[in-house]
C-alpha cells in the first residue's frame, strides 16, 4: 500500500483550514464530549426527552456555525437538518448521520460510565462514541472549518441528522417518502457510520447488509406450573420456541425458511477474488474477539459470510426462572428477539411472510404463536465508477496519508438504500470507525486520532467535491 509523502501545511491549498483544525483540536473534542454525555437512547422511552436535548444539541451546533437549522418532527425522534448556502455549479452534497444511539447495558461491564465520557490510551469512550455521534460530527467540523476560514464552502451541504436509526429510521423513511423532502434534493449522499479496514487502513465501503429483524412470542398454559405435576402433559413453551429458533439454520449455515435464498444476488467470481486479497487475519480477528473457532455457511470466507452473504442471529432470549438456585417451573412463557442480515435483492417484506408461514407450519400442539415483524431494510451495492468516489478517495489520502481499501460491510443503515431510491443519489460510506470500537457494547470507543483525521478528510472532501462541476 502506498503513502504518499507528507505535504507541509504551509505548501498545502488548503494551508489556512489545515492551521485551523490543528488550533481547534481541543475544541473539538469538547464538543464531541458534550454531545456524548447526553445519553439519547432511542430504542427506550424512558429516554425520549434525552433524545430531544441531542436533537436541541445539534440546532445549538449548527446555530453556532452560523446556519439556521429546522428542527423536523416525526411520529418519533426529531430530525435536525441544515444547510450551507448554495453553490452554483458545484454537486448537492447531503450529509447523513444519527444523534441516537443504543442501550448501554450490560451497565457493570463499562470501565467507566456509557455517559461520563472519558478519555483513556488515544481513545474517548462513551456510549455513540463512534456510532455515530462522533463520526457524524467530523462532517460539522469540517464545516465549521470551511466557514470560520473562507465564509464558504465549495459545495452545498445539506445536514440530515436523524434520531431513530438504531430503531429503524421510521420517522425519517416516512418524511423521504412525503412531498415536504423535496429540499433533500441532492447529488450524493455522505454518510460515516462505517468502519476502516483496520486501523490506519481507512476504507470505502460498497456495501451494507439489509435486515429483516422479529420478535416471537411462545404463549403456554395461563400461569406457570409445577413441573413435576403437570410435565410430560403440557407443552414447554422455552422447549418448543428453543426448537423452533434451531430449526431456522441448518448444521451447513444455511436459513430453512423457504425460498429465503430465491433472490440473493450472488458474488461474482472478480467480487471474491479482491474480497480474498484483502489482508484479513484470521488469528488475529479470534484473538481480538476471544473465540476459539468460527463458523459459519460452508462455501464461504470469512468476510464473504460477514459482509456479503445473508445470515441468522438472535439477540435476546427469555423465560422461565433466572433467580439465584433452582425452580422447577414449566412456565407459562417464552420469547425471542432475532432477525435476518439480508443481501442486495432480498425483500424484508417477503422474507417475514415466508417466516410466518415457516414458523405456523412447524407450531407445536399446546402453544400460541405471536410473531412481530419490528423492521427491516434492503441491502444495498454502491457503484465504484464515479467520480464521487475518486474525490473520496484523494480525501482521504489527504486525511488519513493512505489510498482506502474497498471493502463491504455486515451491518445496515436503513436509510441509504432509501436515499437512493427517492433521492437518485449513492451513498459515499466513509468509515472512520475500528471493527473493535465495541459498538452496541459495553466500552464503545472512537480513536481520537481517527476523530481529527476524518475532520481531516471531510474538510477535503468538501474541496475534491466541489472540482466537479454538475
Ligand atoms: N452504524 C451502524 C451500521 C453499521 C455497523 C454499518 C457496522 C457497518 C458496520 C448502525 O448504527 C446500526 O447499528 N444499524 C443497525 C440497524 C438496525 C437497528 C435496523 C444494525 O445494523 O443493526
Ligand atoms: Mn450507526
Ligand atoms: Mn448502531
Amino acid at each position: 500500500m502506498s503513502t504518499p509523502p507528507s505535504v507541509p501545511a504551509s505548501l498545502s491549498v488548503l494551508a489556512d483550514i489545515e492551521a485551523f483544525l490543528d488550533s481547534q483540536r481541543a475544541a473539538f473534542e469538547d464538543d464531541l464530549c458534550a454531545l456524548l454525555s447526553i445519553p439519547s437512547v432511542s430504542a427506550d422511552s424512558a429516554y425520549r426527552a434525552e433524545v430531544r436535548r441531542a436533537a436541541g444539541w445539534m440546532m445549538d451546533e449548527f446555530g453556532r456555525l452560523g446556519l439556521s437549522p429546522r428542527l423536523i418532527e416525526t411520529s418519533g425522534h426529531p430530525i435536525v437538518y441544515a444547510e450551507t448556502p448554495p453553490v452554483p455549479g458545484a454537486p448537492i452534497v447531503l450529509v447523513y448521520g444519527h444523534y441516537d444511539v443504543q442501550p448501554p447495558d450490560p451497565l457493570d461491564q463499562w470501565i467507566s460510565p456509557p455517559f461520563t465520557p472519558t478519555k483513556r490510551d488515544g481513545n474517548v469512550y462513551a456510549r455513540g462514541a463512534t456510532d455515530d455521534k462522533g463520526q457524524m460530527l467530523t462532517h460539522v467540523k469540517s464545516a465549521q472549518a470551511w466557514l470560520a476560514t473562507r465564509r464558504q464552502l465549495p459545495v452545498q451541504l445539506k445536514f440530515v441528522i436523524e434520531g431513530e436509526e438504531e430503531v429503524g429510521s421510521k420517522g425519517l423513511q416516512s418524511y423521504l417518502a412525503s412531498e415536504a423532502a423535496e429540499h433533500l434534493a441532492c447529488d450524493v449522499v455522505v454518510v460515516s457510520d462505517t468502519s476502516q479496514f483496520g486501523p490506519n487502513q481507512p476504507a470505502i465501503t460498497y456495501g451494507l447488509r439489509g435486515i429483516a429483524y422479529f420478535e416471537l412470542h411462545v404463549k403456554g398454559p395461563r400461569q406457570d406450573l409445577h413441573s413435576g405435576t403437570f410435565g410430560g402433559g403440557v407443552t414447554n413453551p422455552v422447549i418448543s420456541l428453543a426448537k423452533l429458533l434451531a430449526s431456522l439454520v441448518d448444521e451447513q449455515g444455511r436459513i430453512q425458511v423457504p425460498g429465503f435464498y430465491d433472490d440473493v444476488r450472488p458474488l461474482s467470481d472478480l467480487e471474491r477474488s479482491k474480497l480474498a486479497e484483502l489482508p484479513f487475519d484470521e488469528a488475529k480477528f479470534m484473538k481480538q474477539l476471544g473465540v476459539t473457532g468460527l463458523s459459519g455457511e460452508q462455501g464461504y470466507s470469512t468476510l464473504e459470510r460477514r459482509w456479503a452473504r445473508p445470515t441468522y442471529d438472535i439477540h435476546g432470549i427469555w423465560g422461565g426462572y433466572q433467580g439465584e438456585g433452582g425452580k422447577t417451573i414449566l412456565p407459562a412463557r417464552a420469547a425471542a428477539k432475532f432477525s435476518f442480515r439480508l443481501v442486495p435483492d432480498q425483500d424484508p417484506a417477503k422474507i417475514a411472510q415466508a417466516l410466518r408461514g415457516f414458523l405456523e407450519a412447524r407450531k407445536p400442539t399446546g402453544v400460541e404463536l405471536e410473531l412481530t415483524y419490528m423492521s427491516g431494510a434492503s441491502g444495498i451495492v454502491v457503484p465504484l465508477e464515479s467520480p464521487y468516489v475518486q474525490a473520496a478517495a484523494a480525501a482521504i489520502e489527504q486525511g488519513f496519508g493512505r489510498t482506502p481499501y474497498y471493502i463491504r460491510e455486515g451491518g445496515s443503515i436503513p436509510i441509504v438504500m432509501q436515499f437512493s431510491q427517492r433521492l437518485n443519489a449513492d451513498a459515499l460510506l466513509l468509515g472512520w470507525g475500528l471493527d473493535d470500537d465495541n459498538t452496541h457494547s459495553p466500552n464503545e470507543k472512537f480513536h481520537l486520532a481517527d476523530y481529527h483525521r476524518g475532520i481531516r478528510a471531510s474538510t477535503w472532501l468538501w474541496h475534491e467535491l466541489g472540482k466537479l462541476k454538475k
